[in-house]
This record gives structure tokens, C-alpha cells and sequence, in this order.
């Protein structure tokens, strides 16, 4: 039965998570593991063949494959490149010089074949990368997007779900901005099950301000805990990159923030970052530039600043 076909660039710790993770959602029925390693693409493709039988996709196949494999896919995730290694300074931007040569070999090859397959970027610094890929290549507006703050928002709903001791599934709202150090939780659409924080501080006695500046430095200083303890980060991102292929390839325009190339939204343009998004289909189908308090306008102009400078310094 012929689903969907997956392209997977990059075949490290984070794609290889990918993969186990979109094989057990039944998220395609033909994998393609692309990696400038051929032997490393080869191994996760033929190691993934022996989880089919156990999979629920009739025809089920995982292969190797060159860029050419992109031509016919229906999406693409890619998670090419270094991440920051234990000792390096904790900040996703200092990988700017060497993922913007990767990215940008990366987006020669697949535009080669295509320029309108849903993509996924996962590679950090994750809004220059996606700015990179999204704007200079010739790539059809709003087909390739990063995960962006998706994962802090998948971070702050676990860290906030503790804090109150509820179902993370019903914490909802986001962190926006960068991917990065200068994210930030947008507390004004943070509910639990639609509750707001305020009114639910009653039944707990908790500090509410002590508690959100405590909760946004846990969320984005959890990468590195996780990070420096086991030398990488791969599940969360995996699951969250997962979760918008999902999006995308049953069209269930999912509303989480993803990193696009902004147009004028806050004044901004010339720059990537996560703001609400309807993922579907045809990727971000619709950016939401929803009204947001002057101390997380100024939050969004920091992260925005933090990425031009690099995009800057970049030359993009
Ligand atoms: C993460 O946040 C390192 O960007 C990666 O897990």
C-alpha cells in the first residue's frame, strides 16, 4: 500500500531518532535515509528493515539513497550537520559558520530535484537554517519551515504539567522566538485546559511571577541539561519533527509555532522565527500574528535581533 515516502537528510543522532520515530507512527510506507556518509545511511536504513516486520504499513520500505530520492518524495526532514558538542559554549548560534556551508550544499543538491516538497528543517542554528533554505534556494513560500519552538513549547508543557501536577496534554500555549536562548514562553496564551494560570494560582501556593521566570530559564536550560548529561539531544526533537511531518501528511493543519521566514509581522522582516502556524499540507499554511503584551513584543524584537546578527554576520 503506497503512503507516503519520507526523505531523511542527515542520519546522526536526531535522524536516526527520526526514523525509529516515524516508522512507529506508520507515518510512510517507503523511508529514504539520506547521509554524506553512505556506509552510516546504509547501517540505519538495514538496521530500520528489521523493525518492519514488526511494523503496520503492508510493503513497508527503508532504503539508502542520493539526493535524487527527494524527486519523488512527498517530505523531507533534515537534521544534517554538527550540533554543539559538550565544552563548546551552550548557544545553538555559535553553529552558524559550519550549518550555513552544510545547509547550503544540502539545498543545491535537493533543488536539483525539487523545490516544492514539504521540508523540515531540524539543523540549528534552526532559524538561520531555515531562513537560509527558505529564501535563497528558490523554494515555494511556506513549504519548508524548522521545528522551531515547537520543541520549547513541547518543554514547557512538560515543565509547567510538573509544576502544577496536571496532564501536559492540557497545558496549552507557547514559547515563540528563537530556537534558542532567547526563546521565550508567550504566558498571555498559556492556559491549563483552558484555565488561566491566575485563576488556577488560587488552589496552589505558588508565587506566580517567581514561577514564570524560574519555568522560562528551566525550558530552554533543559536542552543542556540533556545535552551535557548524555552528549546530544534526540527524543524530544524527534517526536516534535514527527508530529508536524504528521501535520503534513494527513493535512491535519495542527496550530504550534514553527520557523518561517517572517513578512512584515511586528516590523519584522529579513529574518526566521517561530510564531503560531496552521500546519498542513502544503506546510505553514497560514502564520498567526496574534496580539501579544509589550513585555513579550519586546521578548520577540530580542530573538529576532539575536538571529538578524548572525544572519548578518553570515552574509544573508
Ligand atoms: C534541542 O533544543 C539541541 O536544538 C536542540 O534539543
Amino acid at each position: 500500500m503506497k503512503m507516503s515516502k519520507l526523505a531523511i537528510i542527515g542520519l546522526g543522532h536526531v535522524g536516526s531518532a527520526v526514523l525509529a520515530q516515524a516508522m512507529a507512527m506508520n507515518l510512510a510506507s517507503e523511508i529514504v535515509c539520506i547521509d554524506i556518509n553512505e556506509k552510516v545511511a546504509h547501517g540505519e536504513a538495514l538496521d530500520a528493515t528489521h523493525a518492519t516486520p514488526c511494523t503496520y504499513v503492508p510493503g513497508m520500505k527503508v532504503y539508502s539513497g542520493d539526493f535524487s530520492q527527494c524527486k519523488d518524495a512527498d517530505i523531507i526532514i533534515c537534521s544534517a550537520g554538527p550540533s554543539i558538542l559538550p565544552g563548546e559554549k551552550l548557544d545553538r548560534l555559535i553553529l552558524a559558520e559550519r550549518n550555513v556551508k552544510v545547509i547550503s550544499e544540502i539545498m543545491t543538491e535537493v533543488t536539483k530535484y525539487t523545490k516544492n516538497t514539504p521540508f523540515i528543517m531540524i539543523t540549528n542554528p534552526l532559524d538561520v537554517t531555515t531562513y537560509l533554505a527558505a529564501t535563497k534556494f528558490g523554494y515555494e513560500k511556506g513549504k519548508l519551515f524548522g521545528t522551531g519552538t515547537t520543541l520549547e513549547t513541547l518543554r514547557l508543557k512538560r515543565i509547567v504539567a510538573n509544576h502544577y501536577n496536571v496532564d501536559a496534554k492540557d497545558v496549552q500555549g507557547f514559547m515563540l522566538g528563537e530556537h534558542g536562548n532567547s526563546a521565550f514562553p508567550a504566558w498571555s496564551t498559556i492556559s491549563i485546559g483552558s484555565v488561566r494560570l491566575a485563576d488556577l494560582d488560587k488552589y496552589y501556593d505558588h508565587n506566580c511571577e517567581f514561577d514564570k521566570k524560574a519555568i522560562a530559564q528551566e525550558v530552554v536550560n533543559t536542552a543542556y541539561d540533556v545535552l551535557l548529561s548524555k552528549g546530544w539531544t534526540n527524543t524530544g526533537i524527534a517526536m516534535g519533527a514527527c508530529r508536524l511531518a504528521r501535520a503534513v501528511i494527513f493535512n491535519e493543519r495542527c496550530v504550534t509555532p514553527v520557523s518561517t521566514p517572517l513578512d512584515g509581522e511586528y516590523g519584522l522582516t529579513d529574518v526566521a522565527l517561530s510564531l503560531p502556524s496552521i500546519v498542513g499540507a502544503n506546510g505553514v499554511e497560514k502564520r498567526l500574528a496574534i496580539d501579544l503584551p509589550e513585555d513579550e513584543l519586546k521578548a520577540l524584537q530580542f530573538s529576532a535581533e539575536s538571529i538578524k546578527t548572525v544572519l548578518r554576520a553570515n552574509k544573508l
